[in-house]
């Protein structure tokens, strides 16, 4: 048995190149691990032969599915599939327990997905590379290879090219409206709007520049009321706040921890938000829990 903490990937700035052949996107992304939200992903053998189970607790279960169909459940199959007839017989359970909302553009699902591929290269004796295992997630989701590799880094291509870079420690506070918006129709309205590249630039804390994101009029038109919020929480942060990849959460960054508290106990006041957390930029995207 094997537990992980699966860190939430925030989008510090997010241009796309261009709308590809296959309808997916070039972009480039650069992406940071957070320390919060992260789900909490415990990884047992023994479910039976050729089965993967997933049960979910924690406060951020809604729009999650437990079938064949979830992230973490394919991510287990396709590791499965690699193992020795002996390891594979055992079947795999999944226990998620999930903090990190969905629909809120923080790659929870990714997260967690990417979890179960360090778990199970792991507990299978697989020894794969971290490279090989991001390679393998990268069939299932764009925003897998990020996860598995964390830290801090830009994302090019469809999200499978990852370079590491380096950034000052940031504190973070997230914001998540009461409302969600899923991926596919931000970026299919970016294909309606004809393909905008966003003009509202916000000054990162020293060290980490300036950030645009590309999605913002797009996920703005999917769901009208995010720029109230995002607006909203400037106010109460006093501090301009970035749209996390197609939203529908925001965050704010600080150099000072206290700082971001300061802001935080106002955005909790403020009401405005359903969840409200500060964490800091972390070295790695799933990190083992010792028992
Ligand atoms: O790869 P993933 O299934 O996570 O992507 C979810 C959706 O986001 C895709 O169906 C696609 O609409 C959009 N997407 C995209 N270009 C990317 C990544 C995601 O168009 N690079």
């Amino acid at each position: 048995m094997t537990t992980w903490h699966a860190n939430a990937k925030l989008t510090l700035s997010l241009r796309i190149l261009q709308r590809r052949s296959d309808g997916f996107h070039d972009l480039d992304a650069l992406t940071v691990s957070v320390s919060e939200p992260h789900d909490t992903v415990r990884v047992d053998m023994g479910a039976g032969r050729d089965r993967v189970e997933v049960a979910l607790t924690g406060p951020e279960t809604k729009g999650i599915t437990t079938g064949a169909d979830n992230l973490a459940a394919r991510a287990a199959r396709k590791l499965l599939d690699r193992a020795l007839d002996a390891r594979r017989a055992s079947g795999v359970r999944i226990a998620l327990h999930k903090q990190i909302p969905a629909a809120a553009g923080l790659g929870g699902g990714s997260a967690d997905a990417a979890a179960v591929l360090h778990a199970l290269n792991r507990s299978l004796a697989l020894n794969l590379s971290t490279f090989e295992i991001a390679s393998l997630g990268a069939d299932l989701g764009s925003d897998i290879p990020f996860c598995v590799h964390g830290g801090a880094a830009f994302m090019r291509g469809r999200g499978e090219i990852i370079e590491p870079t380096t950034l000052p420690e940031l504190h973070v506070l997230v914001a998540v409206p009461p409302f969600a918006i899923a991926t596919p129709p931000v970026f299919r309205a970016w294909d309606v709007l004809g393909g905008p590249h966003s003009d509202r630039v916000v000054t990162g804390p020293a060290g980490v520049g300036e950030l645009v994101n590309d999605l913002e009029p797009a996920a703005e038109r999917v769901e009208p009321h995010v720029r109230d919020f995002r607006e909203a929480l400037e106010r109460a942060a006093a501090a301009p706040a970035i749209l996390a990849g197609s939203g529908s959460a925001c965050a704010v960054l600080f150099d000072d921890p206290d700082a971001a508290e300061a802001a935080r106990a106002r955005v909790d006041e403020s009401a405005i938000a359903r969840l409200v957390v500060v964490g800091r930029t972390r070295a790695r995207g799933v990190e083992p829990v010792e028992p």
